[in-house]
């Protein structure tokens, strides 16, 4: 008998995740529960609760089969042997660590959750993005009072991106999977190891210690927004100089030791992990009193606020020094492409920008417009949401693109600008669109890390 599955967090880990073990695993019995009823309602209904290119085809074949959602907590823990812990970590808002470290509340209760439910051995999986070292804190609170159930803690931090988390989970480039090195250590890897052997070839299994896998994830967040910082960086330098980003980044992406992936240019990176994780890193450095090492990530998020305002900036440059009274067509509101995903999405940052400038927002996203009126609370009243684009361009002095929405692309631009105000400017803040098409259109472009083009000389 293959032995039961339990996910605690039904988020935009968990839910995916447990999706893709139990397609690959249809002999396994896998359980995913949360304490927020209605997410568990949308998992069970025809709308799921997060978009993403590819689930609802895998939940679908599962779900009732071998995958079931359920906000009985209590019950998975009895019936499961394997548990993942998949719950938030955000960054910590209050006391020691407020704003930098990870507050480990959630993760926590759950801990505490499985010790008083469990009435077998149980193996826990560390799913959640976590400081290293957390598993021992883990395994010292699931041992606490009681000796007769074994808990083994392992560490398997999940690598997906969202908007390609079915791609990522169905190849992942690895799955990593920290434990200790004991007999009991050893065989829980195993258990784990076999489940994701059912699909993922052997060699892009990689076994640590518990540590090496914490830290791993961190690092791994760590360098892929360093290398957003560092191509934005460069961004701002070939705005001053007359160089171009893209052919900058084509350039250097050929050397091999380089590679093409992570170095576009665009308005800073977003999404839920990238700052907070960056953030924890830094605290852990601080704790460890290793001040320079904590300045220096530090600064990857500070360049990526910096790039943030310099979007918001140059629009202000462009547009005569002030958008008072002006529309502003904002052109996407998730963080990405492919997800209705706002978690430190740049849209936020750069529209609450825009109405402290007293700019008149209509918002336009194929996916995201639901968090508008939640993420923009404080300046509802110049923000107006739009689900057609065309609509949202009508009347507007510009169109900032914040968003990489391949719709954006495929846009009538000449239909749009015949639709603005005059002198019509566009920003690019992901140089999606074709600027010289854009140019010859009548628009003033400017796109990030590339002079801008207009006809106001
Ligand atoms: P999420 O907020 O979408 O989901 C977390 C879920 O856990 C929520 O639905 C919440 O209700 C539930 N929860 C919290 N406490 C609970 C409890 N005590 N019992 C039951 N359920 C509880 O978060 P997410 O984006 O899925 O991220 C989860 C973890 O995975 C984080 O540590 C994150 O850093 C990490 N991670 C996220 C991504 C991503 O793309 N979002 C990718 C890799 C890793
Ligand atoms: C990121 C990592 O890519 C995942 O491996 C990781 O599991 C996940 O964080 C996590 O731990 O949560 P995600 O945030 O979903 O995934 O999306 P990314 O594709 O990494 O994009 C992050 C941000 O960087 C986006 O705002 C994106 O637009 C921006 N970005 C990305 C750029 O501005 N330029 C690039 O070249 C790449």
């Amino acid at each position: 008998m293959k032995k039961n599955i339990l996910c605690i967090g039904a988020g935009y880990v968990g839910g995916p995740t447990m999706a893709m073990i139990a397609l690959k695993c249809p002999d396994r019995r896998i359980t995913v529960v949360d304490i927020n009823a209605a997410r568990i309602a949308a998992w069970n209904s025809s709308e799921l609760p997060i978009y993403e290119p590819g689930l609802d085809e895998v939940v679908a074949q599962c779900r009732g089969r071998n995958l079931f959602f359920s906000t009985d907590v209590e019950k998975g823990i009895v019936e499961s042997d394997i548990i993942f812990v998949s719950v938030n970590t955000p960054t910590k808002t209050f006391g020691r660590g407020a704003g930098c470290a990870a507050d480990l509340q959630y993760w926590e209760q759950t801990a505490r959750q499985i010790r008083r439910c469990a009435k077998s051995d149980k193996i826990v999986v560390e799913k959640s993005t976590l400081p290293v070292r957390t598993a021992t804190a883990m395994t010292r609170i699931l041992s606490a009072e009681r000796t007769e159930v074994h808990f083994e803690v392992l560490s398997n931090p999940e690598f997906l991106a969202e908007g390609t988390a079915i791609e990522d989970l169905r190849h992942p480039d690895r799955v990593l999977v920290g434990g200790g090195d004991t007999p009991e250590g050893r065989a829980a890897v195993a258990e784990l190891v076999d489940i994701y052997a059912a699909w993922v070839p052997r060699e892009r299994i990689l076994t640590t210690n518990v540590w090496s896998s914490e830290l791993s994830k961190l690092t791994a967040n760590a360098f892929l927004a360093q290398r957003v910082s560092s191509i934005n960086a460069i961004s701002e330098l070939c705005e001053a100089t007359g160089a171009d980003v893209d052919e900058v980044s084509r350039a250097i992406g050929m050397d091999s030791r380089i590679g093409p992936k992570f170095i576009k240019a665009g308005v800073g990176f977003g999404g839920s992990c990238f700052k907070k994780d960056i953030l924890n890193l830094v605290y852990l450095c601080e704790t460890y009193g290793l001040t320079q090492a904590a300045a220096y990530w530090r600064g990857v998020v500070a360049f990526n606020d910096h790039q943030q305002e310099r979007f918001v900036s140059r629009i202000l440059r462009a547009m005569f020094n002030t958008v008072a009274g002006k529309r502003v067509a904002l052109f996407g509101f998730a963080f990405k492409a492919d997800t209705g995903d706002t978690r430190e999405s740049p849209a936020i940052a750069i529209a609450r920008m825009l109405c402290e400038e007293r700019a008149s927002v209509v918002v336009t996203d194929p996916k995201a417009l639901p968090a508008v009126a939640r993420d923009l609370a404080d300046c509802a009243d110049r923000v107006t949401v739009e689900p057609d684009p065309y609509k949202a361009a009508e009347g507007a002095d510009c169109i900032a693109v914040t968003t990489d929405w391949k719709v954006f692309r495929d846009l009538d631009y000449d239909r749009i600008y015949a639709s603005m105000r005059k002198p019509a400017f566009l920003f690019d803040g992901r140089n999606l669109l074709d600027r010289e098409a854009l140019f010859k259109t009548g628009f003033n472009v400017y796109s990030v890390g590339r002079s801008p083009l207009t006809h106001l000389d």
